[in-house]
């Protein structure tokens, strides 16, 4: 007589799926406007975050030159611009935590579903009720 597989003594019995942590990769444009616009400082800063979920990477153009430095987050697609060395925590704490991408940085021409009832509002319409930046 033989023991069904699913009540063999060795079976492995079945657990409650786990959650797999996201991962983000940040790519921060190295290329020269970006540059010119401090780039290479926001890269710092993000490297200071660099966790087994978080890979951080200097990219070429992005092609996106008018409004550096830009910092593309994949695999979300969200494209950030003008970002500056103190936003990066806040990126990290609401998008990468969160998941929450940080409105006011969004590029606005690339994420218009985001922006299109608040392009010209003041910033204090623009928060949302939870807490939204
Ligand atoms: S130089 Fe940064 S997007 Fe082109």
């Amino acid at each position: 007589m033989t023991t069904p597989p699913d009540h063999h003594p060795n079976a492995i019995e079945p657990q409650e799926p786990r959650a797999i942590p996201q991962r983000h990769c940040i790519l921060i444009c190295q290329h020269r406007s970006c540059l010119r616009t401090g780039s290479d400082q926001v890269l710092k800063t993000f490297q200071a975050y660099i966790s087994p979920n978080l890979m951080v990477s200097a990219s070429s153009c992005l092609g996106q030159c008018g409004c550096g430095p830009n910092v593309r987050v994949i695999p979300d697609d969200i494209w950030y611009c003008r970002v500056q060395p103190n936003d990066v925590p806040i990126i990290f704490e609401h998008h990468l935590q969160g998941g929450k991408p940080v409105r006011r940085l969004l590029h606005r021409r690339l994420h218009l579903q985001y922006d299109a009832y608040s392009y010209n509002a003041p910033k204090s319409e623009n928060a949302g009720s939870d807490g939204e930046v």
